[in-house]
């Protein structure tokens, strides 16, 4: 059995867990940033890389003491080196390839995303690949078919903000803070999900991207109009976004009928509106629905760890000169599409 201990640090969460490939999570901690970034009503990415130089060497020390355990006693050393803030990518990487040196335990780069597309293995063990996955966070928005460790393919991407940031962006409209998902949400159940008019961004367009940018204008008219009470253009927002993701997930999973499993990932897999349309959307092209415990699903370092587990086997290892990348595609030979699934 595999031990890896696994180090996040691409956005504003600083993470290290250490987890078996017989998917036992040993430790894991995890700092949010909130607070630091608060009060720009956003993440700034040199205030979240100086706080992760700040506490993952801490961090990794409580991790192992947590689980009594040593550097010694895991068989690799993996690290998200992708894509992502880079000052902060940096200072993960470089502490796992320090930590790799001093032990002599092989690196594993791993691309952030991978984490993401594989976490749902960690959670449940009966699924198999392939399957589908609905990547939805503050920083990514795609559609990924997942054949095999290694083997993704995008079906779509956004080509302007990820279903969270739209999320956020409406909650800044509506002055609900930030994070917004949540407090959109909350608002959302109050209000009338047909009483505002918005628009469903590339409905029924035959390539299965994604777009949020005129919905968030639209909701930003309909907020200065001031004819509309915010539940309402809250709940009318959250409709029109599962609407667009429901549309956009029937073009991307046309032509993929083999595909038993559908899984929701990232943050906005919180959301208990759009998990229970999924739910039913599944259910009626009998399809299996699968959604990782919410810890899971927001960044975090079991999936990294999680990700060099299933890597193990392969004896795939990187050099210690492995380059942090600011952008770096999970599916290579996608097509470029402007914004894919880098929190900007
Ligand atoms: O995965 P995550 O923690 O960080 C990254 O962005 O990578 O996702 C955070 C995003 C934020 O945009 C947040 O507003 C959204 O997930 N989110 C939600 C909900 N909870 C979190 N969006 C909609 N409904 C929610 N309940
Ligand atoms: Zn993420």
């Amino acid at each position: 059995m595999g031990l890896v201990l696994g180090i996040e640090s691409s956005c504003d969460e600083t993470a290290a867990a250490l987890v078996t490939s017989d998917r036992s999570i040993l430790a894991q901690r995890i700092a949010s940033q909130d607070e630091d970034h608060a009060p720009y009503g956003g993440v700034v990415p040199e205030i979240a890389a100086r706080a992760h130089a700040q506490r993952l060497a801490p961090m990794i020390e409580a991790v192992l003491n947590d689980a009594s355990l040593r550097l010694d006693d895991c068989d690799a050393i993996a690290a998200t080196a992708g894509p992502g803030l880079i000052g902060g990518v940096m200072v993960g990487l470089v502490s796992a390839k320090a930590l790799a040196m001093a032990s002599g335990k092989p690196l594993m780069a791993i691309n952030h995303l991978e984490g993401h597309a594989l976490s749902p293995r960690l959670a449940d063990a009966v699924l198999e690949f392939p399957y589908a996955l609905l990547l939805v966070s503050g920083g990514h928005c795609q559609i990924l078919r997942v054949d095999g460790v290694g083997q993704y393919r995008r079906l779509a991407t956004t080509i302007d903000d990820a279903l969270g940031e739209a999320f956020d962006k409406t909650a800044k409209i509506l002055g609900l803070g930030y994070p917004g998902g949540p407090a959109v949400e909350r608002l959302a159940k109050t209000g009338n999900s047909a009483a505002v008019p918005l628009p469903r961004p590339l409905l029924r367009s035959k390539e299965p991207h994604f777009s949020f940018a005129g919905l968030k204008s639209a909701v930003m008219r309909a907020h200065d109009s001031g004819e509309h009470a915010g539940a309402d253009i809250a709940a009318s927002f959250q409709q029109a976004a599962i609407d667009c993701v429901l549309d956009r997930l029937k073009v991307a999973l046309s032509g993929q009928q083999d595909l038993p499993t559908l899984v929701v990932a990232g943050g906005v897999a919180a959301n208990m509106a759009m998990r229970a349309e999924l739910e039913e959307f599944a259910t009626k092209r009998a399809m299996r629905f699968t959604a990782p415990p919410l810890a899971l699903c927001t960044d975090n370092a079991a999936m990294i760890a999680w990700a060099g587990c299933e890597r193990l086997p392969t004896e795939q290892n990187d050099p210690l000169d492995f380059k942090a990348l600011p952008r770096w595609p999970l599916d290579p030979s996608a097509d470029a599409v402007r914004g894919a699934g880098v929190k900007a």
